[in-house]
């Protein structure tokens, strides 16, 4: 399965930060945001990558994450002129998917939860249409909202309802079958002209190729996107970070764990960071 990273837009909810930078590149603590989307596509076993980002952004995110060779893993790049939408993220990166399944992970998503990176790697060998990740959240009206029936099959996802039919919120991690070019192509601009990526699930959804995975309780999804959110963000990773040890979102990490890296790089790497992200990268593999 190949990944696609969106991190374009606009981000007007959290200007006046976001109009000299991207939002996806702010700090969620002690590293940027991207490094999220980018670990959690990593855990289910994404190794080639397309990171979508405004023509003004698009240099600072190579110059952070380059080729990913040093991560065992492959960058590549794309400009989106306008934010077109998420489901214009298929459009620009048709040649990139090439006729593979992908996933695209949104750039302001965090997912974290214990078991998560197998889950994810399950549920991408054995997809077979769409799969989109539900999560229960107090107030889903900003997001697209799954309404199910009584066995849990999706009756209907509508993209920011005044009136939500239930709590399940569609989250920004969204797994397909190599059909998902050509259904983006069919998708027309909603009413705020954007290419819809609930367009793309509900068109999965009518042939009966949608599968919904609630994630459970125990696992933390944030939309770092907002004021509050993106503050949310940095407390979650600085409390987990700070009680555990361990870091959440550690790409070098999350490379050495898969067998995409050995120890030797890692040690090479925490050479670049003369501080406690370094030591931590030494102590790992040590
Ligand atoms: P949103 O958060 O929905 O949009 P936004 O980033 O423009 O922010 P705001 O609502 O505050 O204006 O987008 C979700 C993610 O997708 C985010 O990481 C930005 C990215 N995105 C694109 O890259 N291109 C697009 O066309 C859109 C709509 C979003």
């Amino acid at each position: 399965m190949k990944g696609i990273i969106l991190a374009g837009g606009r981000g007007t909810r959290l200007h006046p930060i976001t109009r000299g930078i991207s939002k996806q590149l702010f700090p969620v603590y002690d590293k940027p945001m991207i490094y999220h989307p980018i670990t959690t596509l990593m855990l289910a076993g994404v190794t080639d990558f397309l990171i979508i980002s405004t023509p003004q952004a698009l240099p600072m995110f190579r110059e952070l994450l380059g080729t990913g060779e040093n991560w065992g893993v492959q960058f590549q790049y794309a400009e989106q002129n306008e934010p077109r939408g998420l489901a214009d993220a298929f459009l620009i990166g048709e040649d990139f998917i090439a006729g593979d399944p992908c996933a695209l992970a949104l750039g302001d998503n965090i997912f974290h939860g214990a078991g998560l990176g197998e889950q994810l790697q399950t549920i991408n060998t054995s997809n077979s249409g769409a799969t989109i990740f539900g999560y229960t959240v107090a107030d889903p009206s900003s997001f697209g909202v799954v309404e199910q029936d009584e066995n849990g099959k999706v009756i209907s996802i509508e993209e920011k309802p005044k009136n939500p039919k239930s709590n399940l919120a569609v989250t920004g991690l969204y797994f397909y079958n190599n059909e998902v070019v050509d259904i983006a192509k069919t998708v027309k601009p909603s009413k705020r002209g954007e290419i819809e990526i609930t367009s793309v699930n509900n068109a999965y959804l009518e042939r009966g190729d949608l599968s919904l995975k609630v994630l459970p309780r125990g696992t933390a999804w944030l939309d770092a996107g907002t004021f509050d959110g993106l503050l949310q963000a940095a407390e979650y990773v600085h409390a987990v970070e700070k009680r555990t040890g361990s870091k959440i979102a550690c790409p070098e990490e999350v490379a050495w764990h898969l067998g995409l890296i050995d120890a030797e790089r890692v040690l090479k790497l925490a050479a670049d960071h003369r501080n406690e992200y370094g030591d931590y990268l030494k102590r790992l593999v040590s």
